[in-house]
């Protein structure tokens, strides 16, 4: 597999990263079934594992894909030495979504998923999920600075930030990554300076829902170029809009949700599939801005 660094740490990641969201929303599958995704994405050569505190039914249900990941890790008998990404900023009232950047919240939240995840060793990423309004970015991010102070996160990123926001958290704590959406639906962190910022400052992005999404992955054959490489080039359409996403910049490591196993092995696939310029201009001359 190949690996990039995280940030500009000594941190080594695999260059596809499994999503854990799938796996732990109403629509979830069996446990096994998501320990075998897990597995499967770990003897493969994944060594990114992204989730949340929130990623869970409701708030009943608080931190499931982090239990989940470490009760997985836990259960694996070979050799893992994965990084895990969590994140906390988000609410599940009635299994909606909503945020809060309140820091006493914040403060607890970490503590828990500290706690969910194993509670044996810092997290490893702790990502502030999305700015809330109510609250300044550095009032926000003070509980994750202390948290690094104090040994419960090793490193910290930012998710659904602008350049403006990434620039005012990084003068509050030292940020390593950024995860914002990006898929042929939702280019905006190519127009919006985001990922040119990213390549520039050594930040790794990790664009969500690289495929657009659970509802709207099965629609990637909808777009013309898109069916026409896969078709060419003998693989899925995932694994060619995989390969556009990471031809996109070297500081990209999508992070493609999977609650089935041949799911995550086909987007593991795409990292043997390079694009020429000219290709990524054919899926980009039909994609949105
Ligand atoms: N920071 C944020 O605000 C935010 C927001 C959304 C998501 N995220 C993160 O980003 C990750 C990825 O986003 P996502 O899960 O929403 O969407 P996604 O990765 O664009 O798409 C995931 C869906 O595509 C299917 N899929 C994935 N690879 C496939 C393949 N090679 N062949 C066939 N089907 C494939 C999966 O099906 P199966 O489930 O059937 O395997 C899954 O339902 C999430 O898991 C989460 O970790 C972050």
């Amino acid at each position: 597999m190949e690996t990039k660094q995280l940030g500009s740490t000594d941190i080594i990641i695999s260059a596809i990263g499994l999503g854990g969201m799938p796996m732990s929303l109403s629509s979830r599958p069996e446990e096994a079934q998501s320990i075998g995704v897990i597995h499967r994405a770990l003897e493969l050569g994944v060594t990114l594992i992204d989730t949340a505190d929130s990623y869970c039914k409701d708030e009943s249900d608080k931190h499931h894909n982090e239990r989940l990941i470490a009760k997985a890790l836990k259960k694996y008998q070979g050799n893992a030495n994965v990084t895990i990404a969590t994140k906390g900023g988000l609410m599940r009232p009635n299994g909606d979504w909503t945020r809060n950047g309140n820091p006493e919240h914040l403060k607890e939240t970490i503590r828990n998923s500290f706690e969910a995840l194993g509670g044996e060793k810092p997290i490893d990423v702790w990502q502030y999920h999305a700015p809330d309004p109510q609250y300044s970015i550095e009032e926000s991010l003070k509980p994750a600075k202390q948290a690094v102070a104090s040994g419960l996160i090793q490193f910290v990123g930012v998710s659904n930030f602008s350049v403006e926001q990434i620039k005012r958290a990084r003068e509050v704590v030292d940020i390593v990554s950024v995860q914002n959406q990006y898929n042929p639906w939702h280019r905006q962190p190519e127009f919006d300076g985001v990922l040119e910022y990213c390549d520039r400052e050594k930040l790794t992005f990790l664009p969500w829902s690289p495929l657009g999404g659970s509802r709207r992955a099965s629609k990637l054959g909808d777009i013309k170029a898109i069916a026409s490489l896969a078709k060419d080039k003998r693989v899925s359409v995932y694994a060619i809009v995989l390969a556009w996403v990471r031809a996109k910049s070297p500081c990209i490591v999508p992070i493609p949700g999977a609650s089935r196993v041949s799911s995550i092995e086909d987007s593991i696939k795409s990292v043997q599939v390079k694009l020429s310029s000219q290709e990524v201009q054919q899926i980009d001359n039909e994609t949105a801005a």
